[in-house]
């Protein structure tokens, strides 16, 4: 299992942040299980790993800081939702959207969809080329799947009951299917199926997959600005719940 991530002391620093925001908002909910999830992810390395090997946020830390992106976006949708205008109307979108969206939903399924990256990055030296066209040894990261191999969302969701979190069937869906059709095998028509009956049943589905592509697509793809815009505290405390 690859826990055996070397940080400097201010990675280290940023990470101890970063996991209090990440429990704080967790242990807000109240929900059975929770301390035990929190304690395995601590041990398993979940706060060091990155977010992933060579995209967004490789980086140590970047895989709370991807998960408090995740849950920061659908926060902000939700509340676009439920107090923006009808740009045609002027009346408010979805007043009632609370139905649809509960608060401790939204926590449990953005902060939690991507805990199966939990203990999957061993960092290694790796060959890159610079600019100037020399050759450089830099610290990267390899993938070791052999610690529950159980595939994705799917192995998010088995995780999470495995260590005895009450999840509700939404909430389930939406890590499941966070991917949507990229992590589909097109081969599969009962998983097509499922996916198509999962995104009519859930609206957190659709709002869990949308914040995630807009915080690995448009957050994360410079890992110094998001590490400098959380040195702003105001903004850091809109995290918590
Ligand atoms: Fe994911
Ligand atoms: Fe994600």
């Amino acid at each position: 299992m690859a826990t055996n991530i070397i940080i400097t002391p201010e990675q280290e620093a940023q990470v101890a942040q970063l996991k209090l925001w990440f429990e704080k908002s967790l242990r807000n909910t109240q929900r059975e299980g929770i301390d035990n999830v929190l304690w395995q992810l601590d041990e398993r390395g979940f706060y060091t790993a990155p977010a992933s090997a060579g995209h967004h946020l490789n980086e140590p830390g970047g895989l709370v800081l991807h998960s408090m992106h995740v849950f920061q976006m659908a926060k902000l949708l939700k509340a676009t939702l439920k107090g923006g205008s009808n740009m045609i109307t002027g009346e408010t979108l979805m007043p009632e959207i609370d139905t649809l969206l509960p608060d401790d939903s939204i926590v449990i399924a953005t902060l939690l969809h991507d805990v199966c990256k939990t203990a999957i990055y061993v960092q290694a030296t790796k060959r890159q080329k610079l600019p100037n066209g020399v050759w450089t040894d830099v610290l990267g990261y390899n993938l070791d799947y052999s610690w529950a191999p159980f595939g994705h969302g799917e192995k998010s969701v088995i995780m999470l009951q495995n260590w005895g979190l009450k999840m509700t069937e939404d909430e389930m869906l939406a890590i499941r299917w966070h991917m949507s059709a990229w992590d589909l095998p097109f081969q599969s028509a009962e998983e097509k199926s499922s996916l198509n009956a999962a995104k009519e049943n859930s609206a957190l589905l659709t709002l869990v997959q949308t914040a995630d592509g807009m915080a690995a697509g448009i957050m994360e793809n410079d890992w110094t600005a998001a590490i400098t815009r959380l040195k702003n505290k105001g903004e850091a405390d809109r995290f918590t719940l």
